[in-house]
């Protein structure tokens, strides 16, 4: 299996090929997505919330994000690597946006890095561009500025609103972003964006007119106990049989019941002796 490249991204497009991406955040659950075949995994700032337990994504770090990243790029081998850059990382000047963007490169092996709405971000994609950086854009609901936007609701729900949607994401496009992510957006004013847009547009609750779908590990394997968006999949249930596990093991210490003899190291019987003398 060849690695994924952007110009594969545009050549599934191209051929109306879905393209995969899934969210993970450390070495297993990248080692997961990439034997699973998916095309893009993005290390998403939903990181926040899945394994940092924040309650948004406001408040995690570069630090943070970095740390995470670099374990996803240790898993990965096959799918393009993208990571989110937090929010406060990049809307301040482009310097900032530019200077943070490299950090996700240089130090953390990213292929490519992903920032959220339109507006000023506009102008950060396009410096980050120019230096030479993939950024994919990210419209619609957009977590890290939810309190701004009347909260954690579908975008693009009025014609108006449609239009400022897509302005957002033609502007994005037009600044360079080799794709986009659509999230929890109408599927008829996806639909109506979609002949209008020339890159990749990667959907979350866009309906299927989209050029692929992105889901978040913890969500569609069923661990994360926190709201279930509609738009949401859950492949598995798998906070329950880990529960079932880490509560076997705790049976087995209290009963004696672990361990047992193929779990001990043994000494020499002539060392045994020397040792009680
Ligand atoms: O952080 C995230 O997981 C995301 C996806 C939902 C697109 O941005
Ligand atoms: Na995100």
């Amino acid at each position: 299996r060849p690695r994924v490249t952007f110009g594969h991204l545009t050549d599934m497009k191209a051929h109306s090929e879905p393209i995969v991406m899934v969210t993970a955040y450390d070495y297993p659950s990248a080692q997961i997505a990439d034997a699973a075949g998916v095309d893009i995994v993005l290390v998403g700032d939903s990181a926040a919330m899945t394994v940092l337990g924040y309650d948004s994504t406001v408040p995690v770090t570069v630090d943070e994000m970095l740390m995470l990243t670099a374990a996803v790029r240790r898993g990965l081998r096959h799918p393009l690597l993208v990571a989110d850059l937090p929010f406060g990382s990049y809307e301040v000047s482009d310097e900032q946006a530019v200077a943070t963007a490299l950090r996700f490169i240089k130090d953390a092996g990213a292929d490519a890095v992903k920032i959220e709405r339109g507006g000023t971000s506009v102008e950060r994609a396009r410096a980050i561009v120019a230096a030479g950086i993939p950024v994919m854009g990210h419209v619609g609901l957009t977590p890290q500025t939810a309190a701004s936007i009347g909260g954690y609701r579908a975008q693009g729900r009025t014609a108006e609103e449609a239009h400022v949607v897509f302005h957002s994401a033609r502007a994005l496009q037009n600044a360079g972003c080799f794709a986009l992510v659509f999230e929890a957006i109408p599927s008829e004013a996806a639909a109506a964006m979609m002949p209008l847009l020339e890159v990749p547009v990667i959907g979350i609750g866009a309906g299927p007119a989209t050029d692929g779908q992105v889901l978040v590990f913890h969500d569609l394997l069923g661990i994360y106990d926190g709201h279930v968006p509609r738009f949401v999949k859950r492949y598995a249930e798998l906070r329950a049989p880990m529960i079932a596990a880490v509560a076997a093991y705790a049976e087995d210490v209290r009963t004696h019941r672990y361990p047992q003899p193929e779990h001990e190291y043994a000494m020499p019987r002539a060392e045994t002796q020397l040792l009680m003398g």
